[in-house]
């Protein structure tokens, strides 16, 4: 089946994400939107994404089906990736009068919003869908119907209202996701997050139903996770909770970890590389030690971030991050082919690379 997926701000990283779940794939890319051709989707794919936006099923505009549209005056957008204004300008026009001879009183809106990908291009942005009945899209000579879109209000709605959150501190769910995603973990599997804070992945994964293991050294952090945990009403049977230092913790086995150590401290200000350097060298001792205690309990992948710090110089900003060899060498783990992959804001002093690992 021909799909698009709509992506993210970071399309390397998503297509990395959808590539662990469907296995390896060839596209077309346009902006922040990819056409593959993949086995059919389950319903509700897109709830188990962390980077995809929306998806969209190919069809023959002749074949299109209306009979699903439940308004007679539906509002429709045509998302257009395509830079054959031509092919555009006729599924436009085809769509109008299809609606036009079915009787309905079809209003196509355009898309006014943008959304900036971490590239810095601008790309189109449809931000209030709830006022949209339909969505339509136009890739290269292709046609095809939206079937999916991520619902970011409930997701958000979700975030905010659990009892502790740490925002200097957590990943965001949507990156929690693709991370656990990255670690290729499957239904009923068990991950371990070493660095489990008050628990942004052991949720993910549990509303993905992947077992999980926490650890944290911090009590206060334990009593946030096990809070947040009991409000989710997630089962008690899937997830141990563990207050010890992961340098020397011992758990049982595992497919896979996912994780977000602690990226150093919180800056506002670009520090110079001197300091940045001291920084990643003291993430770097840490996730090392983490690594080689919990490398024989861990069968799959191992999926974590690293701080990726923006530093002055005489030459402007740059960025700095750590040095995946000297992880490799002193693990004796391999580098999953593509990564590290920056995932970072433009005015995010401490961003971060997602870093994957296996045996
Ligand atoms: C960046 S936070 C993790 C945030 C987490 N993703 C969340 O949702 O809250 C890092 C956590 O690692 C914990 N930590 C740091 N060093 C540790 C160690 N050696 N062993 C276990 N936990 C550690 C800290 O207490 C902190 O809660």
């Amino acid at each position: 089946m021909e799909y698009i997926f709509i992506l993210g701000r970071n399309p390397e990283l998503s297509i990395l994400e959808l590539k662990s779940r469907l296995g390896s794939f060839s596209y077309r890319q346009v902006g922040n939107a990819i056409l593959t051709d993949v086995p059919q989707l389950n319903k509700g794919f897109i709830t188990k994404l962390g980077g995809t936006i929306a998806i969209g099923e190919v069809v023959n505009i002749k074949k299109l089906d209306t009979s699903y549209i439940k308004s007679n005056k539906p509002r429709y957008v045509i998302w257009n990736f395509s830079d054959n204004e031509k092919f555009y300008e006729e599924i436009r026009e085809e769509l109008k009068s299809r609606f036009r001879e079915e009787g309905f009183k079809a209003t196509e809106k355009r898309i006014s919003d943008f959304l900036k990908l971490q590239s810095g291009q601008e790309v189109r942005n449809l931000s209030s869908s709830k006022l949209i009945d339909e969505q339509y899209f136009v890739f290269n000579d292709r046609f095809g119907r939206i079937i999916e879109t991520c619902d970011y209000e409930k997701l958000e709605k979700q975030d905010m209202e659990k009892p502790v959150r740490r925002e200097s501190l957590a990943i965001s769910p949507r990156l929690a996701k693709i991370m656990i995603n990255l670690s290729k973990a499957e239904q009923d599997e068990t991950i371990v997050d070493p660095f489990c804070g008050v628990g942004v992945i052991a949720q993910e994964a549990l509303r993905l139903e992947i077992k999980v293991i926490g650890i944290d050294k911090d009590s206060e952090a334990i009593k946030g996770i096990l809070k947040n945990l009991k409000w989710g009403k997630f089962q008690e049977k899937n997830y141990q909770i563990i207050n010890t230092d992961s340098i020397t913790a011992k758990i049982k086995k595992s497919n896979a970890l996912v994780t977000e150590p602690s990226l150093g401290q919180v800056l506002k200000y670009a520090p110079n590389k001197e300091i940045a350097s001291g920084i990643i060298k003291e993430y770097e001792k840490l996730i090392i030690k983490v690594l080689n205690n919990l490398k024989d309990s861990v069968s799959g992948r191992f999926v974590f971030t690293g701080p990726f710090i923006q530093t002055t110089s005489k030459t402007g900003i740059k960025r700095m991050g750590c040095d995946a060899n000297k992880i490799i060498n002193s693990t004796g783990l391999k580098l999953v082919s593509g990564f590290p992959v920056a995932e970072f804001r433009e005015n995010q002093v401490v961003g971060r690379e997602i870093f994957v690992l296996e045996h």
